[in-house]
């Protein structure tokens, strides 16, 4: 199996590092190849996404992704800022449906927003739509009101559209993460005023026949929104569109209390994945070796699930980074009285030793 390595700016190439570490000590039959992305890249090649970076992400069965950006860039033109590399491979690998988990440790529960009773164990899967949805429908723009009480004015507007083979095919990636948890599915949508989400509704419903061993609700996403931060621990995977997913996936991840602890995965049709931290480059706090790298880490371990089919090396993984937790190592964004403060690479070697 392939992995392209590609580290980019900021905190990335430290967070990678301890990634790799980890990845090395397992053992496992992989050949992994590095190059540069993001700011870094256009640096060293004028281009946040060259062409032989995007050749080695083609022809990797998984990318192992840092994360791009910097204030230094925030001058250049939009086609060359170092988010576009991100926005590029989603685009040129087809990566369609975006995991992104929620779990919260029982050390951290209180880095949460909630009481820890609510967030206690809490692990839940967001699968977000990535490609579709009013994000990306036609037509969209600009114009004078062709009609309605203000006719004449200006205004703007955007176009919420699905396909069946987009719904179906987002549907079967929940369905079967779920058999690989909880079994159970939850659809969210807004049904009850968007055709899109009635049609939406109907298509999940469907595809969920070739599932009778999951069991699928489907929730109004207003609805959703409460039940997230009154008892998220009902829900397993929630599958929704690109919006709702945006809306709910960053709700979700603050009910755990660390944007450091979150990993995440983009993948295609053919299972190819990329697999990076929710967070960003954090340009603040970059060069200093304190960034948590176990969101990092743990994406290592779901790349190793979703993509390269060795899950006893993605259960070894995470048992490692409960273990370091619970002997109460912490980097400085989950640090609290009476555990140890670490630096990333202390907090990488002691996953390596878990
Ligand atoms: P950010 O996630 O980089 O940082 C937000 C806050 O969380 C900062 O205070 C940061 O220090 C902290 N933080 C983030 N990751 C951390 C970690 N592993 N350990 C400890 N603390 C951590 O988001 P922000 O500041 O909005 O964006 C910074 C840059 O990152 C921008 O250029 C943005 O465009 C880019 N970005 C890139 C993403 C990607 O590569 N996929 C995703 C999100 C933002
Ligand atoms: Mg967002």
């Amino acid at each position: 199996m392939k992995i392209a390595i590609l580290p980019g700016d900021g905190i990335g190439p430290e967070i990678i590092a301890e990634a790799v570490k980890v990845l090395n000590a397992l053992r496992l039959p992989l050949e992994m190849a590095t190059a540069p992305v993001g700011g870094a890249a256009y640096a060293a090649h004028g281009h946040p996404l060259p062409e032989a970076t995007l050749a080695l992400a083609r022809d990797a069965d998984a990318v192992l992704f840092g994360a791009v950006g910097d204030w230094k860039y925030d001058t250049l033109p939009r086609h060359l800022r170092p988010e576009q590399a991100i926005l590029g491979l989603r685009k040129a690998l087809g990566l369609f449906a975006n995991l992104r988990p929620a779990i919260c440790y029982a050390q951290l529960t209180h880095a949460s927003s909630l009481k820890p009773e609510l967030v206690a164990g809490l692990d839940i899967l967001i699968v977000r739509e990535l490609t579709g949805d009013i994000y990306f429908g036609q037509p969209r723009g600009r114009r004078s009101a062709p009609d309605g009480p203000f006719a004449g004015t200006d205004e703007a507007y955007d176009t919420m559209r699905y396909s069946r083979p987009e719904i179906e095919r987002i549907a079967h990636v929940a369905f079967q993460a779920a058999r690989k948890r909880r079994r159970k599915v939850t659809s969210v949508d807004k049904a009850n005023v968007l055709e899109t989400f009635q049609f939406w509704k109907e298509v999940v419903t469907e595809v969920h026949r070739d599932y009778p061993d999951v069991e699928l609700e489907h929730m109004y996403v207003d609805n959703a929104a409460m039940q997230l931060v009154k008892a998220p621990k009902k829900f397993d995977v929630i599958v929704t569109g690109n919006m709702f997913g945006d809306i709910l996936s960053d709700e979700a991840a603050m009910l755990t209390g660390s944007i450091g602890m979150l990993p995440s995965a983009s993948l295609n049709e053919r299972g190819q994945g990329l697999y990076e931290p929710s967070h960003g480059s954090a340009p603040d706090i970059a060069g200093q070796g304190i960034a948590n790298p176990l969101a990092t880490i743990l994406s290592v371990a779901m790349m190793l699930r979703y993509s390269l089919q060795m899950p006893e090396a993605a259960d070894r993984i995470e048992a490692a980074v409960q273990r370091v937790l619970a002997d109460g190592l912490r980097t400085p964004d989950i640090h609290s009285e009476g555990t140890r403060r670490v630096g990333t690479a202390e907090m990488g070697d002691a996953v390596v030793h878990a």
